[in-house]
């Protein structure tokens, strides 16, 4: 198990605490993982108590056998495991800022103590300068205090320095912890055992060899009641410089010499400082219109609630990357996301440069599939590789054939939410999964001009709910002679 600690998590009444955190504190504890010690305090505004606390995140624990939709649905949820987590849970009623709850908390910490941020952004500043004015953030040499960020991280360039800053002035860089989801999931995580644990991918994985990359983080859902958060933060800033550049990252940093997590995060900086700042021209923003999709008519985004009904936010984003280093000088990076889209899809794909030279003269052009090796994060979850055979007869015709590798054939996969990981590697003091300052800010200035120029004026291009994305995003591909893989 990891060191016992007290894990204090603000925003106890939240959604992330009870869709995410507590299945995943389960997980760790039926695994073992999680010290008998350990001590887990909710902070909430809220009036209740905790008893009240326990058995409303039980019931939530046990709407999760029943919906399909939960990031975490099992068939049922082993009462004892259940209970073993319901005992260490104590309940904290208190404003996140006022100094009584702070002082409540010092009361009640001894040793390690983990500081889970679950709340609104807003929040983040002020809830660390809180914790260091009442001495929390003080680490003895005997036990660490550690802070946990979650996502978003700033809104641009300038609110993510000034959210590092003073996160840096309560805490050493050492003790802060930011959350990008993405990390935590198994499929992500492989990228880096796939090309690091093998002699046959690396050689290949360059310029010389792929002509270029395309990144996809598809959904099917909209905004989910979410649109008073959405409205604001927009498809670009929701998921690019966050979790599409983690795909990015894992896709195409050079290879660490360790995996210590300052190894692996220098890698991360060095890839993310050469990418150049994305032009305009080279991005197109997109809003979902009403449309239908799984054989039901949906809304467009302009009616879902808490939208302006002239609102200009982007639900799509799609953007050309080009990296400057010896690697990647060339290769276009393509990067999109959208809501309400054709089909839900993670997934990263290379495409490699043609053959040479064509000895197969009597083939059509047309026969001939391009290579392709596919990392599948969601919702198939594996490799695929996609190339030409022979078609069998006297004649030597081409063909298209793929191999696919699918994770659940050869390891048993255990239902978790992704923040299994995530938590023990905090308590465990691992910070490889989590984003550093420098890596924050340098996506961020990488996407800064589309920033600036999307929230000057002009409208984000229709696209009809179900759909591939506004026609624009196409033609962005198409001028150079590429095109997206087709959402099926
Ligand atoms: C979140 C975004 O960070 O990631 C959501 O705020 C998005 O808008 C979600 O739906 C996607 O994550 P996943 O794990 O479902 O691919």
């Amino acid at each position: 198990p990891a060191p016992a600690c007290t894990l204090v998590i603000f925003g106890a009444g939240g959604d992330l605490t009870k869709r995410l955190l507590m299945p995943a504190l389960y997980n760790l504890t039926g695994s073992g993982l999680l010290d008998e010690a350990t001590t887990i305090l909710g902070i909430d505004r809220q009036k209740q108590t905790s008893e009240a606390w326990r058995a409303g995140l039980g019931e939530t624990m046990q709407s999760f056998t029943k919906d399909q939709s939960a990031e975490f649905h099992v068939p049922s949820i082993d009462a004892d495991v259940w209970n073993r987590v319901a005992e260490r849970l104590h309940y904290v009623e208190g404003d996140f800022l006022s100094p009584d709850t702070h002082r409540a908390l010092a009361g009640r910490i001894k040793g390690n103590a983990l500081f889970y941020l679950a709340v609104a952004s807003r929040f983040f500043a002020p809830i660390a300068e809180a914790l260091g004015a009442a001495g929390l953030l003080k680490e003895d040499g005997n036990s660490f205090r550690r802070l946990v960020v979650e996502k978003p991280f700033g809104s641009d360039l300038a609110s993510a320095k000034e959210l590092n800053a003073r996160l840096l002035a309560v805490a050493a860089e050492e003790q802060i912890y930011r959350i990008d989801h993405f990390l935590g999931k198994e499929t992500v995580q492989s990228i880096m055992a796939v090309r690091f644990a093998n002699g046959m991918f690396e050689p290949v994985w360059r310029r010389e060899h792929v002509e270029y990359v395309e990144i996809t983080a598809a959904e099917t859902i909209g905004v989910e009641g979410r649109g008073a958060f959405y409205e604001p933060t927009g498809a670009l800033r929701d998921m690019v410089p966050n979790h599409l550049f983690q795909l990015l990252c894992m896709t195409a940093m050079e290879p660490p010499v360790s995996f210590d997590a300052e190894a692996v995060r220098d890698e991360k900086a060095k890839l993310i400082a050469a990418i150049r700042p994305v032009e305009p021209g080279d991005a197109v923003r997109g809003q979902y219109e009403a449309g239908s999709l799984d054989g039901s008519d949906l809304p467009a985004y302009r009616h879902e609630p808490n939208v302006a009904a002239d609102s200009r936010t982007e639900t799509y984003a799609a953007l050309k990357l080009t990296i400057d280093n010896w690697r990647w000088a060339g290769v276009p990076f393509y990067l999109r996301t959208g809501k309400r889209m054709a089909a839900r899809r993670t997934e990263i794909a290379l495409h490699f440069r043609p053959a040479p030279t064509r000895i197969f003269k009597d083939t059509p052009v047309s026969d001939t599939v391009p290579n392709v090796l596919r990392l599948q994060m969601d919702p198939e979850q594996g490799i695929r590789t996609e190339f030409s055979a022979k078609i069998p007869g006297p004649a030597m015709r081409l063909g298209a054939v793929a191999t696919t590798f699918r994770y659940g054939d050869f390891f048993e996969e255990r239902p978790n939410v992704g923040y299994e990981t995530l938590l023990y590697d905090c308590m465990m003091g691992d910070a490889t999964l989590f984003q550093r300052a420098d890596a924050i800010e340098g996506a961020w200035r990488v996407v800064e001009p589309l920033i600036e120029s999307w929230g000057a004026g002009g409208e984000p291009d229709g696209y009809a709910v179900g759909s591939q994305g506004p026609a624009a995003a196409d033609r962005l591909l198409g001028r150079d002679g590429h095109g997206w893989s087709p959402l099926a």
